[in-house]
């Protein structure tokens, strides 16, 4: 195992020496199933500082969504409850603030882009009077200078022609173009925190660079702090400079980005890395999918999670013990067997 300095180490997550701008603590959230409610997110904590890239990553149903849409204060309108944990931002716990300050939030202090860009626009409403209206309602603009953010916006997101394309209605854009006008949006508002779920999933990959290029351009722009959650290291290699693994509805390791890359400490994150081709770094390698499927919620094993798939499992220990989550020298890991485990991260630096 490599010893890393103290800045690194600090700029690993928890123990951030100021004040993260969000600080989730021990989240966990439940749903109504037929045997009552049912835990899907289950004690996770994490930290986004002013500014930063942090990604969310995970296989599908690993509880990436459900934990971001808490950030934003919508767990009840999807049907759960926070049954615990805290949610901080600016230093205020908004697991205890009123719905009033939520919506206040959701448009001046935090921001969220999905994957269907198409269907978070409203057809009827051309993509300027939606932008324009979000800024009325959460900046108190008048029509006029509303509009003109519109137009000031699309240019940020670099939509050509964008005093023309403003007054066109969301059918004559493309899926490129409409997570372009979902980003202008969001951003109109002058958010601090930008989560975007999977945000170029839908697209081509040629599209798909060009919206991780205008997020990253918007970040050094605008100093925004950004939670990208995906199911693909691949994709958050470029972009984040912090990673938080998750699996079965906790988190598997948390670190930074070229740590979990190069010195992944969790199997799964490993399990992940072998897994995505990297062109010529593992051409001559067979790619490795994990084996098997993440366990949904009623089926999580009493032990490791991750144990019935995992290649370094030790019979009598990790499926009997739920480990908890332990320092390492790159940041933290949910791992009984981290102390004994050489993994293999991406191959060349
Ligand atoms: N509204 C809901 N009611 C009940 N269960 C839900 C609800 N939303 C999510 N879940 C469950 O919570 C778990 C985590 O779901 P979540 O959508 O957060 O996964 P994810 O990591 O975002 O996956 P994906 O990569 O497919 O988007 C899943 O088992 C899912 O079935
Ligand atoms: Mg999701």
């Amino acid at each position: 195992m490599v010893t890393i300095s103290d800045d690194t180490r600090t700029s690993a997550g928890l123990g951030t020496k100021s004040e993260p701008l969000l600080r989730v603590r021990d989240l966990t959230i439940e749903f109504p199933s037929a045997g009552g409610w049912q835990t899907t997110v289950d004690g996770v904590s994490f930290d986004v500082g002013a500014g930063e890239s942090v990604a969310l990553v995970g296989e599908s149903g690993s509880g990436k969504t459900v934990s971001s849409l808490a950030v934003m204060g919508l767990t009840a309108a999807t049907g759960g409850r926070i049954a615990r944990g805290s949610i901080e931002f600016d230093g205020r716990d908004l697991t205890k603030v009123h719905e009033r300050e939520w919506r206040k939030l959701r448009g001046r202090g935090m921001g969220m882009i999905f994957q269907q860009p198409i269907r978070s626009l409203n057809p009827a409403y051309t993509v300027g009077d939606q932008i324009a209206e979000s800024v009325r309602k959460h900046l108190g603009l008048d029509r006029k200078a509303a509009m003109a953010r519109a137009v000031e916006m699309l240019e940020l997101v670099q939509i050509p022609r964008a005093k023309e394309r403003v007054t066109e209605y969301p059918h004559a854009f493309s899926g490129g173009m409409c997570q372009r006008v979902m980003i202008a949006m969001v951003m109109a508002c002058n958010p601090r925190l930008l989560i975007a779920d999977e945000p170029t999933t839908a697209l081509d990959v040629t599209v798909q660079a060009k919206i991780l290029d205008l997020l990253r351009d918007l970040q050094e722009q605008t100093g925004v702090a950004l939670l990208f959650v995906s199911h693909d290291l691949a994709v958050v290699a470029e972009l984040c400079e912090r990673v938080v693994v998750m699996y079965a509805g906790e988190i598997a390791e948390n670190a930074a980005a070229e740590e979990v890359f190069f010195r992944p400490q969790h199997p799964y994150t490993s399990g992940l890395l072998a897994s995505i081709p990297q062109p010529g770094l593992n051409a001559d390698r067979r790619l490795v999918a994990i084996p098997g499927g993440i366990p949904a919620a009623a089926d999580w094993p009493t032990g490791c999670r991750f144990a019935p798939r995992c290649g370094h499992v030790t019979p009598g220990v990790c499926d009997v013990g739920h480990p908890p989550m332990a320092s390492v020298p790159t940041g933290e890991a949910r791992c009984l067997r981290v102390q004994d485990l050489d993994l293999q991260g991406v191959s060349v630096r």
